[in-house]
């Protein structure tokens, strides 16, 4: 089979406003042109930089094919590195993080230093040019304590995104965080189906008691609209005024979006009585209720920012049917657990709210793997968000995988 032609075929099958066919959220040909056409060609959200303060500190993740290695440098750089020894291939980093005055292979020992030069490979010889077999770099770029990484040979644009994200998360000085919890949950769909889930909150109020004490859901950012909502306008006036970017920006390609909503009356934290989890803030504007800054850059994270911490989520995919979720709850730098916050208090919200996704998620994947299966129609009211994924993952294909018009054709 031509898979590319087939993953064309099938989404050009799609309904407008529909979800998309059975095959592409499981089909395994279709994930592999998940991850060569987005996963190994786009910037992924990596982890943050406070994660790794001090030099040799690191952290690894998996890229679909690539294991890739974030390391601090002696002179305080941050790196990315190809996980895969230059020798036989072992992954150097071994651990999910670690701290290494260098990077050793456990394999044969083949000794990296911090920024992925080559210093000492054993049994080698006198002909042995070491100077040919540094670690293979990663792109890397931080933004705001995020540190994005890209796989591809030659990385896309990264400047329309840290212009755009910059104003939003500035104001919520992630670089005094810390991180004060982190969750790893393994969802049992395809990643398209947990984003799907997460652009969308038309399931909240039958699914997430204890998130429904504090988030309402907008349904005027669903899409790219506000001004014509009196209650946003209105949030967006007071926020910004105390210094709070807050009105919408949607990428022009719809890949990513920053919105300051306001939460449900009295509740200004995900806590299950709407007060804030954390003595401090976050932000210095003064404004008590600042609502909830949300970022999504597709394919690989939301966000929430709110006044006394923060939560960034990372969507990595792990097979056609199975996804890691990975979330972190930020606090200042300096707040000292059971002093000035309660962890079981802090994350109560949203670990009951991620497992109860991950069900969601779980089950929605057995329902489409079913041959029954047919996509059916998103609301018009209430899955505008879920529909603009759909369509910036059909559009982001398609546009790639056809690949630019030969002039051959053309003459
Ligand atoms: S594979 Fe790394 S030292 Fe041999
Ligand atoms: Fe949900």
């Amino acid at each position: 089979m031509n898979s590319t032609q087939a993953v064309i075929d099938l989404i050009a099958k799609r309904k407008p406003r529909h979800a998309l066919p059975r095959e592409l959220y499981s089909a395994p040909e279709v994930y592999r042109q998940d991850l060569e056409q987005i996963w190994h060609r786009d910037w992924v959200f990596a982890g943050h930089t406070f994660e790794i303060p001090k030099a040799g500190q690191y952290f690894t993740l998996q890229i679909g094919d690539y294991p890739v290695a974030v390391v601090r440098g002696k002179d305080g750089q941050v790196r990315a590195f190809h996980n895969a020894c230059r020798h036989r291939g072992a992954k150097v980093c071994e651990e999910a993080q670690g701290k290494v005055a260098k990077m050793v292979c456990p394999y044969h020992k083949w000794t990296f230093e911090l920024d992925g030069t080559l210093l000492f490979a054993g049994n080698m010889g006198q002909d042995f040019d070491k100077t040919q077999y540094n670690l293979k770099p990663v792109h890397c770029e931080i933004v705001q304590s995020y540190i994005y990484v890209c796989v591809a040979a030659k990385a896309p644009d990264f400047e329309a995104f840290r212009t755009a994200v910059t104003p939003f998360v500035a104001p919520h000085f992630l670089e005094d965080c810390k991180v004060a919890f982190e969750s790893n949950l393994v969802e049992r769909g395809n990643w398209k189906l947990v984003f799907e889930n997460n652009r969308e909150c038309f399931h909240c109020d039958g699914t997430h008691p204890e998130l429904m004490n504090s988030f309402v859901e907008n349904l005027s950012v669903a899409g790219v609209g506000g001004d014509d909502d009196p209650e946003l306008s209105a949030h967006w006036a007071r926020c910004e005024l105390a210094g709070m970017p807050s009105r919408l920006v949607m990428d022009i390609n719809g890949r990513f979006r920053m919105t300051r909503i306001p939460l449900s009356a009295g509740a200004v934290s995900y806590t299950m009585d709407g007060k804030p989890a954390v003595n401090g803030r976050l932000d210095k504007s003064g404004e008590a209720d600042i609502g909830a800054l949300l970022y999504f850059n597709y394919p690989s994270t939301w966000n929430h920012f709110l006044g006394d911490h923060a939560l960034s989520f990372r969507v990595l995919p792990l097979g056609p049917n199975e996804t890691l979720v990975t979330t972190k709850w930020l606090v200042p730098s300096t707040a000292v657990e059971g002093v000035d916050y309660d962890l079981d208090r802090l994350t109560k919200v949203w670990l009951a709210t991620n497992d109860q996704d991950r069900k969601l998620v779980e089950g929605t994947q057995m329902g489409v793997n079913s041959p029954s299966y047919e996509p059916g129609p998103f609301s018009e009211i209430a899955e505008n968000g879920v529909c603009q994924f759909d369509d910036w993952y059909c559009s982001t294909m398609l546009d790639r995988l056809r690949g630019p018009i030969s002039l051959k054709s053309v003459g």
